[in-house]
C-alpha cells in the first residue's frame, strides 16, 4: 500500500475504482463496459446527463448555466476561452499568481490583447493579490484568475471584487474541495486529473449567455456552443472519463457533500502545515499563511540535496508523487479530496520523525 500524494493524475476514491472494477465486464447488464458502448447509447446518455446534474447542483447553479465535458485538457481551455470571447478591440485582464495563470495569459495573448491586472511574481508567487493591488481595466471581455496554483501552492480563500466584469477561473486543482457558489463566474474551468476523476476530460460550466455570445466564425470543435448545443456530445466524448467523474461525484455525495470535505480538506491540510511550522526552520513552507493551498502543499528543505534525500526516504516508507513541480523542485504534497485523513496523519509523523533523525 502506498500514500498517493501525486498532482495530477492523482489519487482517486478506492470506492470508485472498485465500482468500476466490478461494472468494467457488464455494464448495468448490457454485457459490455462503458469503454464498449456507443456514446449514442442510452446508458451512456444516462451517465453524461447524470454528471452534469450533479455538477449543477454542487456549484448552485441554474438553467442559465451549462455543464460541459470537453477533451484537450485546461490546456486547451487557455486557447478555447480568448477565442470564444476575447474580440478584436477588447482587452482581457489576468490575475497572475504562479505559472498557470501565466500560462494562461500567455495563450490569450496569441488570440488578442491581454494584460496583467494583478500579478505577485515578483515576490515569488508566494501569495494571491490584496484588492489593493489589483487594477483592473475598465471594461474587460473579462478578468481570468486560477483558483488554485498547483505549482506554488497558493489558493484564493476569498475572491477579488471583479464588479460586474465577467470573472473566469481555472479551479483544476481546487473544484469541489469546498463550498463553491458558481453563479459569482462566467466561465470555471478545470482538468478532471485532480478533484473530479480521471485525465482525458475538461469540465467546463459555463453561462449560457456568455458560450452564446461567440462568433461563428471559429472552427465548431472549438466553439462552446457546439458542444453546448450537442449536450457535450458533438463528437466522440472521453466517455470513460466522463462515467468516473460521476462515480466520483456520487462518491462526494456519500462523503457528506462539500461542507464535509472542505471541513476534513482543513484539518488534512492543517496537519501537514503544523509539521511544517513546528519543525523550527527544517521545512520553510513556500506560500504565506493568508494564501496557503489546502491542496497543494509546498515547502522547502535547506539545501537541494536535502530535498533529496526527504524524498527518497518518503518513497522508501510508502508517500510517493512528493517531488515538487520538475519547474521549481522542493516539496509538494498534493491532498485531493480522495486523500484520507489518515494519509495526512501518517505523513506528517513521518515529517516530525525525518527532522528528528537528521538535526
Ligand atoms: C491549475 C492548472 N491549470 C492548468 C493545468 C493544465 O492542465 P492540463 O494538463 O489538463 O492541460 C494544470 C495541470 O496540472 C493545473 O494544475
Amino acid at each position: 500500500m502506498v500514500y498517493n500524494f501525486n498532482a495530477g493524475p492523482a489519487i482517486l476514491p478506492p470506492a470508485v475504482l472498485e465500482q468500476a472494477q466490478a461494472e468494467l465486464r457488464d455494464y448495468h447488464g448490457t454485457g459490455m463496459s462503458i469503454l464498449e458502448m456507443s456514446h449514442r447509447s442510452a446508458e451512456y446518455e444516462a451517465v453524461n446527463e447524470e454528471a452534469q446534474a450533479r455538477l449543477k447542483t454542487f456549484l448552485g447553479v441554474g438553467d442559465d448555466y451549462q455543464v460541459l465535458f470537453l477533451q484537450g485538457g485546461a490546456s486547451l481551455q487557455f486557447a478555447m476561452i480568448p477565442m470564444n470571447f476575447l474580440p478584436e478591440n477588447r482587452v482581457a485582464d489576468f490575475l497572475l499568481t504562479g505559472s498557470w495563470s501565466e500560462k494562461a495569459l500567455a495563450e490569450a495573448g496569441t488570440v488578442g490583447e491581454v494584460r496583467a491586472a494583478a500579478s505577485t511574481r515578483a515576490g515569488g508567487y508566494r501569495t494571491v493579490p490584496g484588492p489593493e493591488s489589483i487594477a483592473l481595466s475598465e471594461r474587460p471581455a473579462y478578468v481570468h484568475l486560477t483558483s488554485n496554483e498547483t505549482i506554488h501552492g497558493v489558493q484564493y480563500h476569498e475572491w477579488p471584487d471583479v464588479g460586474d466584469r465577467p470573472l473566469i477561473a481555472d479551479m483544476s486543482s481546487d473544484i469541489l474541495s469546498r463550498p463553491l457558489d458558481a453563479n459569482r463566474f462566467a466561465l470555471i474551468y478545470a482538468g478532471a486529473q485532480k478533484n473530479l476523476g480521471p485525465s482525458g476530460a475538461t469540465v467546463v460550466v459555463a453561462r449560457k449567455e456568455l458560450i452564446d455570445s461567440a462568433p461563428e466564425t471559429i472552427p465548431a470543435i472549438l466553439r462552446y456552443a457546439t458542444h453546448a448545443k450537442a449536450g457535450s456530445l458533438y463528437n466522440t466524448p472521453p466517455s470513460f472519463a466522463v462515467y468516473l467523474i460521476g462515480l466520483t461525484l456520487r462518491w462526494i455525495e456519500t462523503a457528506g457533500g462539500l461542507d464535509a470535505l472542505a471541513e476534513r480538506n482543513r484539518r488534512k491540510a492543517a496537519l501537514i502545515y503544523d509539521a511544517i511550522d513546528g519543525s523550527g526552520g527544517f521545512y520553510q513552507g513556500h506560500a504565506l499563511p493568508e494564501s496557503r493551498s489546502l491542496m497543494n502543499i509546498t515547502f522547502r528543505l535547506a539545501t537541494p540535496e536535502a530535498e533529496k534525500t526527504f524524498l527518497a526516504a518518503a518513497d522508501g516508507a510508502g508517500f510517493v508523487g512528493l517531488a515538487g513541480h520538475r519547474s521549481v523542485g522542493g516539496v509538494r504534497a498534493s491532498l485531493y479530496n480522495a486523500m484520507t485523513l489518515d494519509g495526512c496523519a501518517a505523513l506528517a509523523d513521518f515529517m516530525d520523525e525525518f527532522v528528528r533523525t537528521k538535526s
